[in-house]
């Protein structure tokens, strides 16, 4: 349960009274002693914070210690004024409590530095904004423009406050300030014509004629000397450490923040410019005839000066000080006022003036803090009242100054100690009474409206006949005589009547504070604050705006006969009213303690300051919080505060609020004596336990609030992850859709070329061998083109020839004709009559050739070489075209009509012709034999059925030739069959294959250009065939038999085209050796054909007969 507090920690003495080990008030003050010297000026006892005047400032207003301070629990640092301050902040912001700042203590004790410490930690910690900048400084501001005018310097204070103040500071729900309303409470107006010994006027009179520019001082005729002026005080007239000069400059921008205008600021100084100058007026006696002295001004020239400044006619004034109009019902009485009555009345004018003023500028800043908004606002009331005050010569305004202190005293007691001794028994918590003194039969001494002492002032000023101090001190022994805190000379009470420091005009209460010796004179009429009606007459007759508002009494039309509140009656109603706007809210106090009365700031006067620790009863105030409980609050908003504490409470407790909080205060093992359980509110009977609690609620919220940030973050992290994984997953399908794409189109491109390249390659072999096959189409159509061609041409070219000799001479005759008939008949036409029948003639003749033509054709063979002439030269040309025409179309039907048998037969004769033709004698007579092929009709004829059988392939041409012995060239007959493949020699009787030769072995042929049958068949070297050697055979059908061996070996694609080898003279290979053949022209024929003879090894001779 050891909780570790800066309160508590490094401690000098204790931080906190009632922490105190052995309470006396010897230990109290021992304590304050070394906080004092220590410079700990700040004291606690519970919650009131004990003030120590330092006299010297000290570095702990910085802003870095309101940083420090604010939103820290009360009991967390060590004390501090900025810590109550705090508190009361936020209890007014949070919590929606208004608040009140009570600063009590002696004049001089610290009490106004307090109250603006306060004001300035608020201004710092709560909102800022142009707008609410504006009104902390118009706040700020007010203080310096009232302490000018409301402060002086006293023996006690350089500074001393001469009015009370109270001011409201209203913030809105937010805590930003809205603006204030200050009440000011009986300005010591006394000091405005008269200062005790070793002190001041107020500081205004000073600051003017020492910060004034020259020209502002010539405006109000004034003079800087302050020597120049009765009703300044001479002794003390400059404090040292205070440049009056520089605090008129701060006063008067402290006016224009807060919102004066610069003619009311002229104004103000004209008013305090006119006191001065009344101060000077004086009088002298003028004898009258009735032997009494009248008053007259001494020196006008103040008067005039004066007058000027405020617009006063100087006469009205000058009689004003000199007669006194009494009015009683309807007669008007007018008295002349002796020299002392004149100085009493200009007396009286200056403090009225000075104290209307002072009203009036509270008003005037009234006006300009005031909140706009009309909207419902919290109130921090600060109290800077002046304190209790014993001078050696005391009057009217300590008895009255007293007087409040007693009923804040009186409040003080009211709310701490008797309020809290009551709570206790109205709570039901045991209670040891705790003895204290009750001031209220003070109060009731001076406040009693029968018979206290303010009631009995007033009956003896307002009683006719003589009135005197005296007959008032009378009435006073008559009446308190019996009053235990009364002490007078005269009174009843016969152990004073030899009390020697008891004079007679004298009288003496025994405030809570001390004994005050008060003396009578002045009572009756500074309780009367009596204004000769001229006066306040003459001032509101004044040509200036602000004293005749400062005056409305002296309005003709506002005459009242009553007379007007007493100053001490005024007084009790509004300290009335202040102490009952203070009990409506929560109390924050500050008591200011000086340490000496020497403003030394190292003395600390023991006797002077247990006095005051005394009286305030600050000892008592231990005792109560001691014998007492620190913290006090209602089971409710305590569960509330504390219930995440423990889990039987958190977040939900469903019982009663008290079962709860001892649930929660038996689960925290908070020992059983630290606390005690009234009926609606726990009691903490120490600070170090609430701080305790707090310190555990503190670590708790920021638990729940780790445990929320944990979770919330997770969230966040957990749907960012969703979402990025989402993301991923599209991105990733995206990525691969396009990868698989490219990878698609890269595959495609590749198959696509690989098979344009396989196309391709097919394509050019396909299109090598198209080319091949249309090349020999082409070929053979070209040779027939320019065969036909040739023949065309020249027979075209004869025709031509023919055609223009005839067309010569048709023209010739023509013209002949023509020549003759336009002889003859020129006569008979006309010009172009010829040219017609020229025409016409043409036509007619061209017509008759057609129709002769038509019927002369001749036959439709192919070989018909006949034409029917041509009937006129001029039709040469045609007449063979026409020829040519008739030829081809004749031999196209012929053609039309072949079978594909007899196209073969034809294509053979073809290549027979190319081979052959003009190239071997031979030829021609072929042309007319037709290619039968099958002469032996070999499948037909059953002798030669054994053979056909042997050759399995189809038989193309089957012959009988003669086989040429190579030894003696003799022929031996052999039948020769031609089949697809090969060439068979087989034995003409018996039909037996003697030799079968496959056509792929067939190297080339050879015969001669003679008009024989000799051919030999040549072997591949190399090939099986060639074993036996070459073949030299003889046919009558050579002819064919090459044909078609050529045509074979031409058809097939994968042979070169056979050898024809046409010469006179050739090689052939028998067995081993070259056998050469050669071919002579030998004698006529004469029966047989050509004969062949062995001449040696190496030649055989051939001799064709001649065809001679
Ligand atoms: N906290 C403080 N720090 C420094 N000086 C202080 C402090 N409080 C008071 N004083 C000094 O004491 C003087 C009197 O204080 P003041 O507040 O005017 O007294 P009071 O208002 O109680 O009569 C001030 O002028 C100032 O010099
Ligand atoms: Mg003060």
């Amino acid at each position: 349960m050891e909780v570790k507090t800066s309160l508590l920690d490094n401690m000098i003495g204790v931080g906190d009274m009632v922490l105190l080990e052995p309470l006396s008030e010897d230990s109290f003050l021992e304590n304050l002693k070394k906080r004092f010297e220590h410079n700990e000026i700040y004291t606690y006892i519970g919650s009131v914070v004990i003030s120590m005047n330092p006299y010297r400032s000290l570095p702990i207003y910085t802003p870095e210690k309101v940083e420090e301070y604010r939103n820290r629990n009360f009991y967390e640092l060590s004390p501090h004024i900025y810590a109550l301050a705090d508190e009361a902040y936020r209890s007014l912001r949070d919590q929606d409590k208004d608040q009140c700042i009570l600063i009590t203590g002696e004049s001089g004790a610290g009490k106004t530095e307090a109250s603006k410490l306060v004001m300035s930690y608020v201004a710092a910690v709560c909102g800022k904004g142009q707008e609410v900048n504006k009104v902390k400084e118009q706040l700020l501001q007010s203080n310096p423009v009232l302490e000018a005018f409301g402060n002086a310097k006293t023996v006690r204070n350089d500074n001393s406050s001469r009015f009370g103040k109270y001011m409201d500071i209203e913030f809105d729900f937010k805590g930003d300030p809205l603006g204030g309303v200050i009440s000011n409470y009986l300005l010591e107006k006394s000091r405005v014509v008269k200062q005790p010994r070793g002190e001041r006027n107020f500081h205004i009179f000073y600051q003017l004629l020492s910060g004034a520019s020259d020209e502002t001082l010539k405006k109000l005729k004034l003079d800087r000397d302050f020597s120049k002026y009765n009703y300044l005080s001479l002794d003390s007239a400059s404090v040292s450490g205070v440049d009056d000069a520089a605090n008129f400059r701060t006063v008067r921008n402290a006016m224009q923040i807060v919102g004066f205008m610069e003619d009311e600021v002229q104004s103000v100084l004209q008013l305090v410019a006119a006191v001065l100058k009344l101060g000077n007026i004086e009088f002298k006696p003028e004898s009258r005839s009735n032997g009494l002295d009248e008053s007259r001004v001494k020196d006008k020239n103040d008067l005039k000066e004066m007058c000027e400044l405020l617009g006063i006619e100087q006469s009205v004034l000058e009689r004003a000080f000199s007669y006194r109009t009494v009015e009683a019902k309807s007669e008007k009485v007018s008295t002349t006022l002796n020299v002392a009555q004149a100085y009493y009345a200009r007396d009286a004018l200056a403090k009225n003036l000075y104290s209307r003023l002072f009203s009036w500028l509270v008003t005037r800043i009234n006006e300009s803090i005031k909140a706009q908004a009309k909207t419902r606002h919290k109130v921090m009331g600060v109290l800077d009242i002046y304190g209790f005050e014993i001078f050696e010569d005391n009057s009217f305004e300590q008895f009255i100054i007293n007087y409040c202190n007693e009923k804040l005293q009186q409040i003080f007691i009211e709310l701490t100690l008797r309020e809290e001794q009551e709570e206790y028994i109205r709570e039901g918590i045991e209670w040891t009474n705790i003895e204290y003194f009750n001031n209220a039969v003070i109060c009731d001494l001076i406040e009693n409206n029968k018979n206290g002492i303010l009631a009995m002032l007033d009956e003896e000023c307002l009683r006719p006949g003589t009135v005197t101090d005296e007959t008032f001190l009378d009435k006073l022994n008559m009446i308190c005589a019996q009053h235990q805190h009364f002490e007078s000379r005269l009174s009843k009470n016969s152990k004073f009547l030899t009390d020697h420091s008891l004079p007679h005009n004298c009288f003496r209460i025994q405030h809570y504070a001390g004994k005050v010796l008060y003396r009578a004179e002045g009572f009756v009429d500074k309780n009367n604050d009596l204004l000769y009606r001229d006066l306040s007459q003459a001032m509101y007759k004044a040509n200036h705006g602000l004293i005749k508002q400062l005056f409305p009494e002296g309005s003709p039309a506002k005459i009242n006969l009553k007379r007007p509140p007493t100053a001490g009656y005024q007084f009790k109603a509004s300290v009335g009213t202040l102490m009952r706007n203070l009990q409506t809210k929560n109390p924050n106090y500050i008591r200011c303690i000086k340490p000496n009365d020497k403003k030394s700031s190292h003395i600390f006067t023991e006797s002077l300051v247990c006095h005051q620790v005394r009286y305030l009863g600050l000892m008592e105030n231990v005792r109560v919080r001691r014998a007492g409980y620190a913290f006090r609050q209602a089971y409710e908003p305590c569960l509330e505060r504390y219930k995440m504490l423990c889990k039987k409470t958190w977040p939900h407790w469903k019982g009663p609020a008290r079962k709860g909080v001892e649930v929660l205060m038996s689960d925290l093992k908070v020992p059983a004596e630290e606390y005690a359980y009234g009926r609606s509110k726990i009691f903490i009977r120490n600070p170090k336990t609430l701080f305790f609690l707090e310190e555990r609620r503190r670590q708790c919220l920021q638990d729940l609030a780790t445990l929320i940030q944990k979770i919330y973050r997770g969230w966040k992290c957990r749907r960012q992850f969703l979402l990025m994984k989402k993301s991923q997953v599209v991105v990733a399908a995206w990525y691969r859709r396009y990868a698989q794409q490219k990878k698609y189109l890269k595959i495609k491109h590749a198959t696509t070329v690989m098979q344009s390249f396989a196309r391709g390659w097919q394509a050019r072999k396909l299109l090598r061998q198209l080319k091949h096959q249309k090349r020999c189409e082409e070929a053979a159509t070209t040779i027939a083109a320019y065969w036909h061609g040739t023949q065309a041409r020249r027979e075209l070219r004869r025709l031509k020839e023919e055609a223009r000799r005839k067309h010569a001479v048709a023209v010739i005759w023509a013209y002949w004709q023509g020549l003759k008939v336009r002889r003859e008949y020129r006569k008979f036409f006309r010009a172009n009559a010829g040219k017609k029948i020229y025409n016409f003639t043409v036509q007619r003749i061209i017509q008759k050739y057609f129709l002769n033509l038509k019927k002369n054709l001749p036959s439709m063979s192919p070989v018909d070489k006949s034409w029917p002439s041509r009937p006129y030269s001029f039709l040469d040309g045609v007449h063979a075209e026409l020829r040519r025409i008739f030829h081809l179309w004749r031999c196209k039907k012929y053609r039309s009509q072949f079978t594909e048998e007899k196209k073969a037969v034809y294509e053979e004769k073809l290549e027979a012709s190319t081979l052959f033709k003009d190239k071997k004698a031979l030829y021609p007579s072929s042309v007319s034999q037709s290619f039968k092929g099958d002469y032996l009709e070999i499948n037909k004829n059953p002798k030669y059925q054994k053979l056909h059988s042997a050759v399995d392939e189809k038989v193309l041409l089957a012959d009988t030739v003669s086989k040429i012995n190579r030894a003696n060239g003799k022929g031996s007959p052999r039948i020769f069959l031609l089949t697809k493949k090969s060439v068979v020699l087989a034995d003409q009787k018996s039909g037996q294959v003697k030799a079968s030769v496959p056509l792929l072995d067939l190297a080339s042929v050879s015969v001669s250009t003679q008009n024989d049958g000799f051919f030999a068949l040549k072997l591949k070297e190399g090939s099986s065939s060639a074993v036996k050697g070459d073949f030299l055979l003889s046919s009558e059908r050579l002819i064919e038999i090459i044909t078609k061996l050529y045509r074979l070996s031409a058809t097939n694609a994968d042979r070169v085209p056979l050898n024809v080898d046409i010469s006179d003279e050739f090689l052939v290979q028998f067995k081993n050796d070259k056998v050469c053949v050669k071919f002579i022209q030998g004698s006529p024929r004469n029966g047989s054909g050509a004969s062949c003879k062995r001449k040696n090894n190496r030649l055989l001779e051939v001799s064709v007969p001649s065809t001679a």
